[in-house]
């Protein structure tokens, strides 16, 4: 596929699904924003090696004012976001009897209330 000038928002990025996606997307020619809570060096120096733009965001999706910053200053970067792969998440393998309050409320603030990640009401991202 050919992504030459479309921008892409890939959480998660820092590795797994979320690393691999954001090099796809700039080896196919799109420019890229990483955004993880993890290190990113790793994809950064990937995704770079590819020549198109690159931004990197240290971002906890569950952090509403964090990702509404992050996406104003990619889209103040880039124009707009064409593409967004809302990926980050977490899947603690943990008996779920013995789960505390605070471990479910954390779940649910990364893995749903994070996935819209710009917090717009009907956002079209
Ligand atoms: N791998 C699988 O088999 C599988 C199956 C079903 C669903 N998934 C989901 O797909 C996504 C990617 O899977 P993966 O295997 O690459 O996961 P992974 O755990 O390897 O990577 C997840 C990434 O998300 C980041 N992350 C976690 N919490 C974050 C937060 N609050 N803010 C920003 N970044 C955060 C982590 O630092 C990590 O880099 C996850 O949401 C996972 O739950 C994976």
């Amino acid at each position: 596929m050919n992504f030459t000038g479309k921008t892409a928002f890939v959480t998660g990025a820092a590795r797994g699904i979320g690393q691999a996606t954001a090099v796809g997307f700039a080896k196919n020619g799109a420019n890229v924003i990483i955004a993880d809570i993890s290190d990113m060096t790793e994809t950064y120096e990937e995704v770079k090696k590819f020549g198109h733009g690159v931004m990197q965001v240290t971002l906890d999706v569950s952090n509403e004012s964090d990702a509404r910053k992050a996406v104003a200053d990619a889209e103040a970067q880039f124009g707009k976001i064409d593409i967004l792969v809302n990926n980050a998440g977490i899947f603690p393998l943990a008996d779920f009897t013995k789960q505390t309050s605070d471990e479910w409320k954390r779940i649910i603030d990364i893995n749903i209330l994070g996935r819209c990640i710009c917090h717009k009401p009907y956002c079209r991202l």
